[in-house]
């Protein structure tokens, strides 16, 4: 698809970050858009700044509540965006809605497991499945997949664990991949594309935490003890630190992440867009991305042993997972 002009786009989650940015770019163009989020606030915000860029008269721009791991909430989505958008057809689903966390099989609770993975990968299916009629209706049409580097490297770091995003992550990459052919054979005018980017300036620590726990900004009492723990077993004496040290630590780390990335949500959402108009079925995001895939294809073996990360970190400018000796981890 070389044109976004007068196209109808689908962004899951798109009330901050890349799907913030996605839903700007694609509005700037003549695109419509119908963006769903868990939060209202956010996504009000997202078509405040879509409407400040002065976008092409008549674009129109829908905000739609809706879990993405919950197919009641999704087919809902669905039945909202033919009547507000007036249509029967999209030409563009963005699976992007994603969450952190469920990191540790043994520590974190199945609840919170099941969430992320839910979400990560429960979402892409869910909202594919739902939306497949509608792209079918289209004379051309794209479904773009966001998996991560951690849909083909399954860690943050030695000292982190991070089971739940990668499991669901690698599912995301997978069935992008196949579907490659299952469209070519049964509806060769919609392509596909899997998103792999590397660390992006965005909310993500925040959001999670706040999705997976329901709390607002302050740690409960329960991630406290459990920050404790996690930095107790990677040998920080935490009896030293109060509770108000380690709120500020969170807080600190969740800065860092979204201020301090290589690669911005707008320059992220860039690239996607560039991967789509260029029909690129892989569309890797930020130079850490490109070194980490050469480093996993040339040494798989060692991808998870501790000097394979010491060189991530020294050849990719990788910085996530090297703070695991601060505040928690998402
Ligand atoms: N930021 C990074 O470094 C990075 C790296 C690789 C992949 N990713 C992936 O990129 C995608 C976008 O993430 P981001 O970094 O822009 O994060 P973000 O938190 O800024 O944006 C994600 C959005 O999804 C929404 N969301 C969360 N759960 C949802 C649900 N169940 N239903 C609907 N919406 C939901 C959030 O409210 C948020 O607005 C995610 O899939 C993420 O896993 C991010």
């Amino acid at each position: 698809m070389k044109d976004f002009s007068g196209k109808i786009a689908v962004i899951t989650g798109g009330g901050t970050g890349m799907g913030r940015e996605l839903a700007r770019q694609l509005v700037a163009e003549g695109c419509n858009v119908a963006i769903c989020d868990v939060s209202a606030e956010t996504m009000a915000e997202t078509k405040r700044l879509c409407e400040n860029d002065r976008p092409p008269q008549g674009v129109r721009v829908t905000t739609h509540i809706a879990d993405v791991s919950d197919e009641t909430q999704i087919l809902r989505f669905r039945d909202e965006v033919a009547e507000q958008q007036g249509t029967d057809k999209i030409h563009l689903l963005f699976n992007n809605a994603g969450i952190g966390g469920g990191g540790s099989m043994l520590t974190d609770t199945r609840e919170q497991w099941e969430k992320t993975f839910n979400v990560c990968w429960g979402g892409v299916y869910l909202t594919t499945r739902a939306f497949l009629p509608m792209l079918q209706k289209a004379s051309e049409a794209h479904i773009i997949n966001t998996s991560s580097v951690n849909g083909f490297w399954a860690s943050l770091g030695p000292n982190v664990p991070h089971t739940a995003y990668s499991a669901a992550k690698f599912a995301v990459k997978g069935f992008t991949e196949a579907l490659i052919n299952d469209l070519k054979i049964n509806a060769p005018h919609i392509k596909c594309s899997v998103v792999m980017p590397g660390h992006i300036g965005t909310s993500i620590v925040s959001n999670s935490r706040k999705i997976l726990t329901g709390a607002g900004d302050t740690l409960t009492p329960a991630e406290i003890e459990r920050t404790r723990l996690r930095m107790s077993a990677n040998g920080v004496d935490v009896a030293q630190l109060s509770d108000h040290d380690i709120q500020a630590l969170w807080e600190e780390r969740a800065r860092r992440f979204q201020q301090e990335a290589p690669t911005t949500a707008g320059t992220a959402a860039a690239i996607i867009l560039d991967g789509v108009k260029a029909g690129r079925w892989r569309i890797l995001v930020g130079q850490d991305a490109h070194r980490l895939d050469e480093m996993v294809r040339r040494d798989p073996e060692h991808a998870y042993d501790s000097d394979f990360f010491e060189s991530v970190v020294a050849e990719a400018g990788w910085r996530l997972g090297t703070g695991a000796r601060g505040a928690g981890q998402r």
